[in-house]
């Protein structure tokens, strides 16, 4: 049984997803923001490649079915509905829509993973749900991955905080369990921020980065432990919420 993490996609290869369940993080903030837009009754997330195929697939769509999401460089597009701020995905904005969504990172991170077993959406708001998910899976003797989408091919100190507090949750106490290096290194910023979310995210430059936009909110939002209760899998290119009509 292993858990390993992998900061970034770019030294991704098929045997680190392949067969695996893999957990995809971006907690700055499209992991959160899917979290959120699916308690709020958002139909299905559909992650999209660029701005471009999310417009050409709306057509797809009956008008009014669906919103138009994401962001470059942290800021909603022109000609869509919504950010990826995860204030933004309210019940209002998204109540039974179709969201077609594009970010920077995040949603490029769950189209680089192929051939997983399952892959899941994991982040702070939806911490135990997932990790509950992920443990039950690793007990039932499946290899867990979990992937930090980072910022811009680059480490992101939330993303590998974050894995860090999944391997804790998902491996503690289970005998047998073995780790790559990076989940070590991902539970030591874990263990040194603690719960101190406020002060990782203003250690991490994308933090940084949103207050300097004015997305200071999103990071209570983003830093909100199990406010969003919420299993999402990404499958057959689409993200819908665990529930009782399709359990794992
Ligand atoms: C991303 O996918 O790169 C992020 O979610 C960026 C952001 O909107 O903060």
């Amino acid at each position: 049984m292993r858990v390993d993490v992998l900061f970034g996609v770019q030294p991704l290869t098929p045997q680190d997803v392949q067969g695996r369940v893999v957990a995809v993080i971006d907690v700055l903030r499209a992991s959160t923001t899917i979290a959120t837009s699916l308690v709020n009754g958002a139909k299905v997330i559909i992650p999209m490649e660029s701005s471009d195929d999310a417009i050409m697939r709306s057509k797809q769509f009956e008008r009014g079915a669906y919103r138009l999401a994401g962001e470059r460089r942290m800021l909603k597009m022109e000609g869509f509905d919504l950010g990826n701020s995860p204030l933004e995905h309210t019940r209002e904005a998204v109540d039974g829509k179709t969201v077609l969504l594009t970010t920077t990172n995040g949603t490029k991170a769950l189209l680089a993973v192929q051939g997983a077993r399952d892959v899941v959406v994991a982040s702070y708001v939806n911490l135990t749900a997932v990790s509950t998910m992920l443990r039950t899976a690793l007990r039932g003797g499946a290899d867990v991955t979990l992937v930090c989408s980072g910022q811009d091919r680059q480490f992101a100190l939330e993303d590998a905080a974050c894995a860090g507090r999944y391997v804790h949750l998902i491996a503690r106490r289970l005998t047998g369990v073995e780790s790559n290096d990076a989940a070590f290194a991902a539970s030591l910023i874990d263990k040194k921020y603690g719960d101190n979310l406020a002060r990782m995210f203003s250690a991490a430059a994308h933090g940084r980065a949103l207050t300097a936009a004015g997305f200071g909110e999103d990071l209570i939002a983003c830093g909100a432990i199990d406010s969003y209760p919420v299993i999402p899998v990404y499958q057959d290119r689409q993200i819908t919420m665990l529930g009782p009509d399709r359990e794992r």
